[in-house]
Order: structure tokens, then C-alpha cells, then sequence
């Protein structure tokens, strides 16, 4: 059974064919970067007309590359939210008139269990199934939540962020220190080159749920020790870097970042990683889980993977190939296949919801 999977949530247009929820076929992702990268983040008038201009040649691309016709489809799915309404609308209405064209069965896909899904296809793809009941941390730019998963994809929120995602506290001290948007992937790629410990940071202590998150206050921090060190000439110079070169390499920002500031980056992706990899053990506890899934763009991070194989957690922990950590419609597509299954279709009456939720 051949689905047919559209993303739109934020500021990339997806589109994806996959075969029995385990066989990635394509997978076709135009990416907004250039868009968004010279406004710090993204605008969410510009990603609606993006989406309108990308979505149409991005399914094409998506079916041509899988070599399907439409009568090799069994069903059209499209993220209904959360996210980001104006880029929602555009996937789901063409997924909408696709159904009503083409007469195929419109299965509505929640973003953050799409997430959840791409190491579920993942982990088909290398023939190695996940063992449930798990733990899955969707970390990206827009969520950061802790759930327990049973074997048929119940979930149970354990925590959440109260204020910033990971991901948006990557950006913002991205941002802050003048590495452009997004800020997660160059943090990554620089951490290595400083001292996590060089820098430490003390942490608001939660009061009520120990599991739930909080990243503002290392945000705040991390403002304070900028404003502290008299850092404006070599932000400058980062900033004009970015606008001569789209994309600097490694060896381009290193000439233009000094080492205590790669300490501090060192020491910031090291106290984010601490803070997730901490809720994700202090659940053991409390969990018959089997295995711990971590997904979302900031699962990416080179230190988080590294940090989750060595930090002794007590279960092992499962990640997406990067192309589908990241927001695709593979995972869309995967996530609509037990749907179908169960005869879990949509009318045309399916909204877009910017807050959907997977669990309360
Ligand atoms: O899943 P995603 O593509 O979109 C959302 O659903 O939000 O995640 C994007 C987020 C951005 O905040 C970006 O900075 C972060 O993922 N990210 C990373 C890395 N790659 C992407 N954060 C840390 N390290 C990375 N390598
Ligand atoms: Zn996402």
C-alpha cells in the first residue's frame, strides 16, 4: 500500500511516497532557508507563499521519483497541525483536492507523531523494529515533549517545555552571537571546537512536574555572559560574513569566532543536551519502557546522539537518519499507514489546527 505524504507545517515544503509504512520510496523536501536565514527566523507570510509556489512541483517530484502513478496510491496524507496555520492550509487543501481528484482516501497526520514516526521508518528501513512500550523526546525548533509510547502508539505526555523548544533556544543564541538562522545545525558543527565545561550554568529549579522542560532561562544566560563580554566587534564580523556567503563553512565562522566564545557554544549545547538526556533517564524510574526515541530537527545534534550512546541511560536510544530528524513527509506518510489500516480517514472537513495535540 502506497501513500502518497504532504509536510507543510513550518518553512519546508515535503512530499513523500512510502510503501506499507516501512519502504521510503521518495522523499522531496524544498527547503525555505534562503527565505527565512536574512529575517533570523522564519516569517509566516513568507513560508504560506513558498509553500503555494513549491507544493505542487514538490509532489510531482515526490511521485515521479518513486515511480508511482496515482492509481498506485491507497491514500493521500497531510500534516493537519501543529503548526504554523497559513503553511498548514497549503499542504492540507492540496492534499484535499488531490483526494477529491484523484478519489483517494485523505488521512489528517499530527506533526509531532509524524516526528515520532521517522525513526519508526527508520528502524524498519535497517530491519531492526523499535521495542515498545518506549520513550519518545520530539525535540525541534517548535516542540520539546516527553512521551510514553505503548506498542499501539498510545501516548502518554510526561513532559513538555514551558517556554522555549530546544531547537528555538538553539536559534535564538544563534541569532544572539550572529550565526544567522537556524542557529542548531552551526552550534553543532562548532561545539566541538570549545569546552563544554569552560562555562557553567546554573538552572532555575522546576517546581510541579520535574519532567517537564524550560530552555528561557539558559536563553537569558547566555545573554547576560554576551552583554558581560564585550563581544560586539566579533558578532559584527560574523554578521557580515553571513551576508557576503550564504552559507559559511566550518573554517570560515572559526576565523571569525574566538575560542572563548566556542567555549560558550560548547557549554550551551552541553547544559541542553544534560537537560534532555536528564528527563529522558529520570523517567527509567517510573516505566517499563524498552527503548528510548528521540527525533525532531535538534536530534540531529552530533553531541546529543554521542551523549545518548555513552551517557548510560537505561534503555537504548533510537534516531532518524538525519534527512528525516529534520521536517520531511516521509514520516507523514509512515505515521498514515496504521491510520488507513484501522480506516482512520478524513472529510473534507479536516482542519488545519495550529495547536493540535498528541497527548494532553
Ligand atoms: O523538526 P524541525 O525541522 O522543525 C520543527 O518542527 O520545528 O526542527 C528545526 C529545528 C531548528 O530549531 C534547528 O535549529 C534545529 O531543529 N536543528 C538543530 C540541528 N539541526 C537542526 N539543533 C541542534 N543541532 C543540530 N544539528
Ligand atoms: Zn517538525
Amino acid at each position: 500500500m502506497r501513500i502518497l505524504g504532504i509536510e507543510s507545517s513550518c518553512d519546508e515544503t515535503a512530499a513523500a511516497v512510502v510503501e506499507d509504512g516501512t519502504r521510503l520510496l521518495s522523499s522531496v523536501v524544498a527547503s525555505q532557508l534562503d527565505t527565512h536565514g536574512r529575517y533570523g527566523g522564519v516569517v509566516p507570510e513568507l513560508a504560506s507563499r513558498e509553500h503555494l509556489r513549491a507544493i505542487v512541483p514538490v509532489v510531482r517530484e515526490a511521485m515521479e521519483r518513486s515511480s508511482s502513478d496515482w492509481s498506485d496510491l491507497a491514500a493521500v496524507a497531510a500534516t493537519s497541525g501543529p503548526g504554523l496555520v497559513g503553511s498548514l492550509l497549503v499542504g492540507l487543501t492540496y492534499a484535499k483536492a488531490l483526494s477529491f481528484v484523484r478519489g483517494l482516501p485523505l488521512v489528517g497526520v499530527n506533526h509531532i507523531e509524524g516526528h515520532i514516526y521517522a525513526v519508526v521508518l527508520e528502524a524498519a528501513q535497517r530491519g531492526e523494529p523499535i521495542p515498545f512500550p518506549a520513550i519518545a523526546l520530539v525535540v525541534s525548533g517548535g516542540h520539546t515533549h516527553l512521551f510514553e509510547v505503548d506498542k499501539e502508539f498510545h501516548y502518554r505526555l510526561l513532559g513538555k517545555t514551558r517556554d522555549d523548544a530546544a531547537g528555538e533556544a538553539f536559534d535564538k543564541v544563534g541569532k544572539l552571537l550572529g550565526f544567522g538562522y537556524p542557529g542548531g545545525p552551526v552550534i553543532d558543527q562548532l561545539a566541538p571546537h570549545g569546552d563544554p565545561s569552560a562555562v557553567r550554568f546554573t538552572l532555575a529549579h522546576m517546581k510541579g512536574n520535574p519532567l517537564d522542560f524550560s530552555f528561557s532561562g539558559l536563553k537569558t544566560a547566555v545573554l547576560r555572559w554576551v552583554k558581560a563580554h564585550d563581544m560586539g566587534a566579533e558578532i559584527d564580523r560574523r554578521r557580515a560574513l553571513l551576508r557576503t556567503t550564504s552559507r559559511p563553512t566550518v573554517e570560515q565562522w572559526l576565523e571569525v569566532t574566538p575560542r572563548a566564545t566556542l567555549d560558550l557554544m560548547a557549554s550551551f549545547q552541553h547544559t541542553v543536551i544534560d537537560e534532555l538526556l536528564r528527563r529522558a533517564a529520570m523517567v527509567a524510574d517510573s516505566t517499563t519502557a524498552r527503548a528510548l526515541i528521540v527525533s525532531g530537527g535538534v536530534s540531529c545534534n552530533a553531541g546529543l546522539r554521542a551523549a545518548a550512546r555513552t551517557a548510560g541511560l537505561p534503555y537504548p536510544a533510537y534516531f532518524p537518519a538525519p534527512g528525516l530528524s529534520t521536517d520531511n513527509a516521509a514520516m507523514i506518510a509512515t505515521a498514515a499507514f496504521p491510520k488507513l489500516a484501522r480506516g482512520e480517514t478524513a472529510d473534507f472537513t479536516l482542519r488545519a489546527q495550529a495547536n493540535l495535540t498528541l497527548a494532553e
